[in-house]
């Protein structure tokens, strides 16, 4: 392609990555698959690494990252980022609002007004616009200068890097510069994800921490894959000051940024009090996390003249809603062994409700957090749900404590096997230092070497596992494969039919990719994304196998303790054993065997495609469901899971129809990839 063309070409594709990317994030209305939007931006990259010269700042290329930043420079705010007065109470809301009327009467004002917004569970950055371009994005630091994170911020698909819509109804283009607070956060469906693919060790404990440690990253494409998303609440600069903040608000959702869109203007605390009763509920139902309710006086004119405290302004408030409680009774502690050894202490409550759901148990973490609560068994106890995590256990009610309560002992040898427990100096936990012979260990490394993200076997559950290791016929994953039809057959619940099923799914993950294989040995500090790096690094075991640590810690997203794990791994003799039953199975043990999938939507289904396809040829559709986990087939049976029906479709499409397959047209499948 000539310059003047790919300068055209280029040009139109930002322009429509950029659209796709608003009606994604911001208006939360996709009209193309991801697949769509990641050929638009494979093209993208293709042209601009044939033309360099052509790359702009802006250009969405510039969002998948791959800065690596060492130190973040110190940045100072144009104005400190103020935080704000926080309340649990509605009478104390009601009294602010008094305040606020006050001062602004004594300015020559009346009856002020006040856009309720909701309070985000996330991270406070600003973002700077030279005209109109991002030019710089930092944290809030300690409120007078924070860090600038600029590359990490740029990878987030709903902070614009070009405020695109100069003219507003009421600022003029966006020239000088702009600025732009909000919050950093990941929705509940990310978090889930990303957690899930982490080993459990080192998983987040709810979607702000999550967040809090992805923009302190230093690899900024690790930051792109991890999506994260940004509301805007505050904007300043390129008007005359004077515009109140509801225009505000609306004034950034022209310029492309998202707000949520769930503000009010309300006038005194009854409004506002309805407007927190209101959302007390809704906000369950929103798909981030969110904690409370901020108000803000709506004339921005008199926030300098009402002005500030050392810490928070006092125009403004944010009403926190209250964790939701209940009060039980602790009965009993059991003990946890997990697939590392780890001790963990779980409370078993008296069943009770709360916010919508019955709790009976509640992890509690270790025993440094049963010394802090100082609760015994048979103690009434508070337990806590706040945002969308698990119920914990907050507190003792010490004037209800039962006479015959007693004391949480530390259990001096592992409940599962045994052996005298370890405790390494410097950690909390305790641990079960038997890792061949402790059958809870076994079972643990054997389910998470079967879970979903790891080699996906199906019909391999937790009381089946429990009965394998029991019986001795497995003791490390290895041994799965070596299991014939009549041992599984003679387990309980178990049948000549759910017994193939079994010996069919362990079949099918043979196919799983390397880097599957790498995260399933259960590696500690080992997730998805350093399997990923570690098989792009290192494409054998064998050689994985021999790195030293220092050598180890030089690959991306790889530092000293996560390659001192995998040097240590590799030094068990079990671990060993397990790896040469794994190779005589047949397994990956190095890069290039199966191939990594786009997806898993068609994960376990087998596909027909009849009649005439419009977008794509026939190679193409079959290539697009194997990329997805699924099989195309070519005779339709009862087992058949969807015929996908084009024009014209004949005597496939009528023998579907009877045996009752499901039949999707073109668009439909489009929609499943
Ligand atoms: S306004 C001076 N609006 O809450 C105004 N903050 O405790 C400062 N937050 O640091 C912020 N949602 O991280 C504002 N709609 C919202 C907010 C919000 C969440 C956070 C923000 C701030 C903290 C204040």
């Amino acid at each position: 392609m000539d310059k003047v063309a790919a300068r055209q070409e280029a040009g139109r594709l930002r322009a429509e990555i950029n659209r796709h990317n608003r009606l994604y994030y911001v208006e939360a209305r996709p009209v193309i698959s991801d697949y769509e939007f990641d050929r638009l931006l494979e093209r993208l990259i293709a042209i601009e690494r044939e033309h360099p010269d052509l790359v702009t700042p802006d250009s969405p290329s510039q969002r998948v990252g791959g800065e690596v930043t060492k130190v973040f420079p110190v940045v100072a705010h144009r104005e400190p980022m103020l935080s704000l007065a926080n309340t649990y109470s509605l009478e104390e809301v009601a009294d602010f609002c008094r305040r606020v009327e006050k001062l602004v009467e004594a300015e020559g004002g009346r009856d002020p007004e006040f856009v309720a917004e909701l309070k985000f569970d996330g991270v406070a950055v600003s973002l700077l616009y030279r005209d109109g371009v991002l030019v710089r994005g930092a944290t809030r630091g300690d409120g007078r200068q924070g860090d600038d994170i600029t590359a990490n911020l740029r990878t987030i698909p709903s902070i614009p890097l070009r405020i695109e819509a100069p003219g507003g109804p009421l600022f003029g283009a966006p020239s000088g510069e702009v600025e732009v607070r909000g919050e950093v956060f990941m929705r509940k469906e990310d978090f889930g994800k990303l957690n899930d693919a982490r080993p459990e060790e080192d998983r987040f404990a709810n979607p702000r921490n999550a967040t809090a440690g992805t923009l302190k990253l230093q690899d900024s494409s690790e930051v792109a894959r991890r999506r994260m998303s940004f509301v805007a609440y505050f904007l300043t600069g390129g008007d005359d000051g004077r515009t109140p903040h509801l225009h505000r608000l609306r004034q950034l959702e022209v310029m492309g940024f998202a707000t949520g869109g769930n503000y009010r203007l309300c006038k005194g605390a009854d409004e506002i009090a309805s407007f927190i009763g209101e959302w007390s509920e809704k906000r369950w139902r929103l798909p981030y996390e969110t904690d409370g309710v901020v108000l803000k006086l709506n004339d921005t004119t008199l926030w300098d003249r009402i002005g500030a405290t050392a810490k928070s302004p006092r125009w403004a408030i944010a009403y926190k809603y209250p964790a939701q409680q209940a009060k039980t009774v602790l009965r009993d502690v059991v003990f946890q062994v997990g697939r590392l050894g780890t001790i963990t202490p779980v409370a078993e409550l008296e069943p009770v409700r709360l916010a919508g759901s019955t709790v009976s148990r509640s992890t509690l973490h270790n025993f440094d957090e049963i010394g802090r609560l100082g609760v015994r068994i048979g103690d009434r106890v508070m337990i806590e749900k706040s945002g969308e995590v698990i119920p914990k256990v907050v507190g003792v009610v010490l004037d209800e404590r039962p006479e015959a309560a007693v004391a949480i002992r530390v259990p001096e040898s592992c409940p599962e096997c045994g052996a005298a427990l370890v405790r390494p100096e410097g950690e909390v936990g305790f641990y079960c230092p038997d890792e061949e012979g402790c059958p809870a260990q076994k079972r643990g490394r054997i389910l998470h070497f079967a879970s979903r993200n790891a080699m996906d076997i199906q019909n391999l559950g937790e009381s089946l596992v429990a009965q394998l290791v029991d019986r001795g016929l497995v003791g490390d994953p290895g041994d799965l494969y070596r299991l014939e039809k009549p041992q599984v057959e003679g387990l309980e619940r178990m049948g000549a039919k759910s017994a193939q099923n079994l010996l069919d799914s362990l079949d099918e993950s043979r196919k799983r990719g390397y880097d599957r294989l790498l995260y399933a040995l259960g590696i500690r500090h080992v997730g998805q994304a350093t399997a990923r790096e570690l098989a792009h690094a290192y494409p054998s075991l064998e050689q994985l196998r021999q790195a030293g640590a220092e050598e180890l810690a030089a690959v991306p997203d790889i530092g000293p303790v996560v390659a001192a794990s995998i040097r240590d791994f590799f030094t068990r003799g079990w671990v060993l054993t397990m790896l040469d039953k794994l190779r005589d199975a047949g397994l990956p043990l190095k890069a290039g065997g199966a191939k990594e999938l786009v997806n898993r939507n068609f994960e376990g289904l087998s596909v027909i495609f009849t009649g005439g396809l419009e977008r794509h040829d026939r190679q193409r559709a079959s290539e697009l469901v194997l990329e997805r986990g699924g099989r195309v087939v070519t005779s339709v049976s009862k087992k058949t899971s969807i015929v996908v029906a084009g024009s014209e479709a004949g005597s496939k499409l009528d023998k579907a129809l009877k045996l009752g397959v499901r039949v999707i047209d073109e668009e439909e499948f489009e929609k499943m990839l």
